[in-house]
């Protein structure tokens, strides 16, 4: 499935009016190879696009959301598309679904990123274990690749479940060295989100008074997340971690850091981890390494992640630090959409972040 340049490939996005949804938009704006044909809204069909990110306006100045049955005709037009979901979990399975239906009655191939928790798991009783209810959609499973694209650069899949904004900065610093063996498998990790996390919709816990000037741990050690890394590392790894998360809200609107504490399997300086990190990385666009903590807001804003490392005796501290909505949601996505269609890994994606905000 490679593109010729002259041809945008048509996409259509879900959860149209959320941050997520935004974030794709302004990543869009600039792709060399997709055009954004349908954004579906189930709150604001009919509005344009701008009246929910005035940021945007000038990038879509005509573009208006649209219900469902906009992909429907995106996709009676169009041999292959493109569908990025940033639908809530619980609703983004039955939209895919319906999707991927509508285009297989119009002919219509198509690649799918879904960025909620619908599709990271392989077996529908670990999702409904941690979401309490029935999968919505459970013969779909087994048709998604799960992972960041770091970590899966052969995958023939044209459905991707990306993993979550903290899975995504704890995939990254962990699975080279779990898989690896360079470190034994009981792991603490803290990680600091800032409110865009929490999505749209405020909550007195996310108003900006109450949030703006504070650091509150939430979920410790009962995180919905914490299952949905320990599964993503043991289908990139084989290995099954012991994880131990204590998430925290902090006062920026933008990133992730993280924080993971391990001990080595064997003794190693942080430049020889450093450089066993590296390495993984060495074919990435995206992913840094240093011996030294990176700092949030270097790499808000952007598709980057810094990774640190820091060592003594057989301790090991590992620092992750992303942007939720880029590399952890709407970044990552694209990363994957561009990769099945024959983009350059970076296309979209290139833009630096804006260093201080
Ligand atoms: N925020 C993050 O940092 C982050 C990171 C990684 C992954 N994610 C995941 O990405 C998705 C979007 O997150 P977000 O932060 O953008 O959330 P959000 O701001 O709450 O946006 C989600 C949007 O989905 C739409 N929606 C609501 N109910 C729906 C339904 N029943 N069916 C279809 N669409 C519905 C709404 O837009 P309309 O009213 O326009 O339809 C809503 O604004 C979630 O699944 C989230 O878990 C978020």
């Amino acid at each position: 499935m490679s593109a010729p340049a002259s041809a945008p490939i048509p996409i259509g996005i879900l959860g149209g009016s959320g941050y997520v949804a935004g974030e794709a938009l302004r990543l869009l704006a600039t792709h060399p190879g997709f055009a954004v044909r349908a954004v579906v809204s189930t709150s604001r069909a009919g509005e344009p696009v701008a009246a929910a990110f005035p940021h945007l306006a000038a990038a879509y100045p005509e573009l208006r959301f649209g219900p469902a049955e906009a992909l429907a005709e995106l996709f009676a037009t169009a041999p292959r598309a493109a569908l990025l979901s940033a639908a809530p979990h619980g609703a983004s399975a039955g939209a895919v679904a319906a999707a991927l239906a509508a285009a297989a009655a119009a002919g219509c191939e198509l690649a799918v990123a879904d960025l909620s928790a619908d599709f990271r798991f392989a077996d529908p009783a670990a999702w409904s274990a941690v979401y309490g209810r029935p999968h919505p959609a459970p013969e779909l499973l087994p048709t998604f690749a799960r992972g960041v694209p770091e970590h899966l650069p052969a995958s023939a899949h044209s459905r991707f479940a990306h993993p979550g904004c903290f899975a995504t900065a704890f995939l990254l610093a962990l699975v080279p060295l779990v898989g690896a063996g360079r470190i034994a498998p009981e792991i603490a990790a803290t990680a600091i989100t800032g409110s865009t996390g929490s999505g749209r919709q405020p909550s007195a816990a996310t108003h900006h008074p109450e949030r703006r000037s504070t650091v509150v741990a939430y979920a410790p050690l009962a995180h919905r997340h914490e299952p949905e890394v320990v599964a993503f590392v043991r289908e990139a790894t084989g290995v099954e971690i012991d994880l131990a998360l204590v998430p925290q809200s902090g006062p920026q609107a933008r990133g992730i850091y993280a924080t993971l504490h391990a001990r080595l399997a064997r003794p190693a300086s942080a430049a020889a981890v450093a450089a066993e990190l590296a390495a993984a990385y060495a074919a990435s666009p995206f992913v840094t390494v240093a011996t030294a903590p990176p700092r949030l807001v270097d790499v808000a804003g952007s598709n980057r992640a810094a990774l640190g490392v820091a060592v003594r005796g057989d301790r090991l501290a590992l620092f992750a630090a992303i942007d939720n909505l880029a590399k952890g949601a709407a970044g990552g996505g694209l990363q994957w959409l561009n990769r099945r269609f024959g983009f350059p890994e970076n296309a979209g994606l290139a833009v630096p972040g804006p260093g201080w905000f």
